[in-house]
């Protein structure tokens, strides 16, 4: 009698189960769409997406091609792992293809902020934003901020154990305040370093709007930091002085774009918040291969010393020394496509839709997955060795499929200013230290690469 209660019981779990798996294949089902599977309802397959990471992504490929549809992260849907057509999605916004951020982050960044916008708002506001951190902006504006500061952030780490992780966060938080703000380490800097760490937070978070959760955090994290940045604006236009960096361009007169304060202040939240963790953890995982592989180390190494030793210690990194940067440049390629800082970029359908020959429904999400481009052996033989060398052909850098600062009209307009300030800060570090790693430290590669328990490095004088 046990026997067949524990058989009965067991029947009974099993078909629960395989009605709940069927509900999310029934509440989906249409015609026409791509083959793949939708997991449980509510969580779809987003815990199998989140534990096996890209071996999820590489074993429904091998069951249902390039292109399938899930539910992942809440939501229906279609994985693009096809480089092609990646690059169609990318290249074609205006038929529909928009981004298609969580709402978390679209919350905490604010509704001006240009991964909310499309179309004619869209063009206007990258407008404005390529107007500030353009290629003459960097020469003559950013660079010198940017040199500054790393002057002064990377002195003092010799003969001490530091977490490398930490150190390039709040660089990339810090020198990103300089350029816009000229706000310096500072009282000001810490407090806003509180809130952005919290604001950052909120934008990976459930978005459920409870006390204690990261999501209202976050959303604290954001009224302090607009509370912060008003106040500021204020009091430029009080001072009426001309400063020379990105507020004083948004709010000066002569500037063709006219933003409004709310506008302004999604900006800089966007300019934060885009080149945090991208120039962190590249900064952090350049550190990292170089440390790994010492023939790059020494060639890079070598780039630098020659140009520090035409100019005396005070003098700053120019324009001309960044463009000569060839080898680091390629350090900064390689490392961003080894350890794929970028998994991928997220769009939504603005109607239904046929791609690939298949139906996409209005608001599915569709994953453009860039990573496994990144370890094809067509494009980058012996894929899975740190080897910068290969991008000295500059052919490479615009490949049609190299999407490592994505492609189309919503390509990475920082991506200059990102390499300028990776660039810099490897300079500094490079020419005045020597470091070994504490080791035992834990790396995470998915769903971001980081550090778990901090990168610790112990750091001694070059010269020693
Ligand atoms: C190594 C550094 C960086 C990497 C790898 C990187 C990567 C990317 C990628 C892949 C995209 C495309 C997103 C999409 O298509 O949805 C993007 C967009 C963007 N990036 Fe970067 N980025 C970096 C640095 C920066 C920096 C320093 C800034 C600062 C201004 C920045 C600002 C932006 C903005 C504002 C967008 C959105 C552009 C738009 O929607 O038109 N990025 N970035």
């Amino acid at each position: 009698m046990a026997v067949f209660m524990v058989i009965l019981c067991f029947l009974f779990v099993l078909c629960i189960c395989s009605a709940l798996l069927r509900w999310n294949e029934v509440r989906y089902r249409k015609k026409g769409l791509p083959p793949g599977t939708m997991g449980w309802p509510v969580f779809g397959e987003t815990t199998e997406f989140l534990k096996q990471g890209p071996n999820f992504m590489k074993n429904q490929r091998a069951r249902y091609g390039s292109f399938f549809k899930s539910h992942i992260l809440g939501c229906p849907t279609v994985v693009s792992m096809d480089p092609e057509l990646n690059r169609y999605i990318l290249m074609n916004e205006a038929k529909g293809l928009v981004p298609g951020y969580p709402q978390s982050m679209l919350d905490i960044l604010g509704k001006c902020n240009i991964a909310a916008v499309h179309g004619s708002t869209h063009k206007y506001m990258r407008g404005s934003l390529l107007a500030l951190i353009n290629p003459t902006m960097i020469r003559d504006q950013i660079l010198p901020k940017i040199d500054d500061f790393m002057r002064s952030h990377l002195s003092g780490w010799a003969n001490q154990v530091i977490n490398i992780q930490e150190k390039t966060k709040e660089m990339a938080l810090l020198s990103s305040l300089k350029q816009i703000a000229g706000i310096e380490s500072s009282s000001i800097s810490e407090a806003f370093k509180t809130e952005f760490f919290k604001l950052v937070l909120g934008t990976l978070s459930l978005p459920i709007d409870l006390p204690g959760t990261n999501y209202r955090r976050g959303f604290q994290g954001r009224k302090n930091i607009i509370c912060m940045l008003e106040q500021l604006i204020e009091e430029r236009r009080a001072s009426q002085e001309v400063h020379q960096d990105m507020l004083g361009c948004l709010l000066s007169d002569e500037n063709r774009y006219k933003l409004s304060d709310e506008e302004i202040i999604d900006h800089i939240i966007t300019i934060l918040y885009s080149g945090y963790e991208t120039v962190s953890t590249t900064s952090m995982m350049a550190v990292k291969y170089l440390h790994d592989h010492p023939k790059a180390l020494e060639e890079l190494r070598k780039e630098h010393l020659a140009i520090r030793e035409k100019k005396r210690p005070e003098d700053p990194i120019d324009w001309n020394d960044l463009k000569s940067m060839r080898f680091t440049r390629a350090v900064i390629f390689e490392t961003s496509r080894l350890a794929t800082i970028v998994n991928g970029v997220l769009r939504k359908t603005t109607q239904d839709m046929e791609l690939n020959g298949y139906l996409i429904p209005k608001g599915w999400r569709i994953y453009v997955y860039t990573r496994e481009i990144n370890y094809d052996s067509f494009l980058y033989p012996d894929p899975l060795t740190f080897n910068p060398w290969r991008w000295l052909d500059k052919s490479l850098e615009s490949h049609n499929y190299c999407l490592i600062f994505g492609g189309g009209t919503r390509q990475c307009p920082g991506k200059e200013l990102g390499i300028a300030e990776i660039s810099t800060f490897l300079h500094y570090f490079v020419t005045r230290y020597r470091w070994e790693e504490v080791g035992g430290d834990k790396l995470t590669k998915f769903p971001r690469v980081e550090a778990p328990n901090g990168l610790h490095l112990r750091v001694s004088h070059l010269a020693n």
